[in-house]
């Protein structure tokens, strides 16, 4: 199974993919947590990814599509996983493409995560993450137990440079843009799965579940 999970930013891509990486067994492949890691690592990738992804800019083509090709290279054709937040242009759709067929594999299936303006606003206007092991929360909609302190590891939680309202703004105009003509791209190749997100995270979760077992 290879998953790929689309949606705007704040959609809850994150959030359904710890969910569905548990339950289906796939590994996870995200670039956004995967600039964040280099970053945190002093890496250089991660310094140059940082300086697009502070403004609410996509990091360039080139440099995102090395990063995942490279991620992609060890792995065997069968391998099970799920991308979230890549591809994020249609130059990257394209990239991704190849770089599957090269392996003689093809994406099973694309999940869309539709959510509105508003909602995506006040979801990142609340969202909290873990310094430590990054888990996400928000202040109304998931708060730790206990405020600012990760339920998991005890970490700090802060707020992401991005998800600062300027910063916000740029980032949902750029999806609709450069992003959101992806999703005729695989419409038209028969992938397309659209899943409400302006739901419980356990109906979107289960939403997304009878998505998957009717594709069988
Ligand atoms: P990335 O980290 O991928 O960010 P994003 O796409 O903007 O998405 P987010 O992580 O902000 O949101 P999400 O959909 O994961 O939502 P979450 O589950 O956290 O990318 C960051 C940056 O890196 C980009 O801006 C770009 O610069 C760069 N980048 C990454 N990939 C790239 C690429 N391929 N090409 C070029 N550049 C790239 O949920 C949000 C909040 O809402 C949370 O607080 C959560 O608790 C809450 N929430 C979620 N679901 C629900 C629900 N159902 N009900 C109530 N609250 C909910
Ligand atoms: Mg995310
Ligand atoms: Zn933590």
């Amino acid at each position: 199974m290879k998953l790929l999970l689309m949606g705007p930013p704040g959609a809850g891509k994150g959030s359904q993919s710890k969910k569905l990486v548990e339950a289906y067994d796939l590994q996870s492949i995200s670039t956004g947590e995967m600039f964040r890691e280099a970053y945190k690592k002093g890496d250089p990738m991660g310094e140059k990814a940082m300086e697009y992804i502070r403004q609410g800019e996509l990091v360039d083509d080139e440099l995102t599509n090395r990063v995942v090709r490279e991620r992609l290279s060890h792995e065997r054709p069968d391998a099970r996983f799920l991308l979230d937040g890549y591809p994020r242009t249609v130059n990257q759709a394209r990239a991704l493409d190849k770089i599957l067929t090269e392996k003689g594999t093809r994406l099973t299936a694309v999940i869309n995560i539709v959510v509105d303006k508003e909602v995506i606003i006040e979801r990142m206007a609340g969202r909290r993450v873990c310094r430590q092991c990054a888990a996400t929360y928000h202040t109304k909609f998931r708060p730790p137990r206990v405020e600012n302190v990760c339920d998991a590891c005890g970490g700090d939680l802060h707020q992401r440079e991005d998800d600062k309202p300027a910063s916000v703004r740029n980032r949902l105009n750029i999806y609709e843009s450069k992003t959101r003509p992806i999703i005729d791209y695989y419409k038209g190749r028969g992938f397309l799965i659209n899943i409400d997100g302006e739901q419980s995270f356990e109906k979107v979760f289960r939403d997304i579940q009878r998505a998957l077992r009717d594709l069988t």
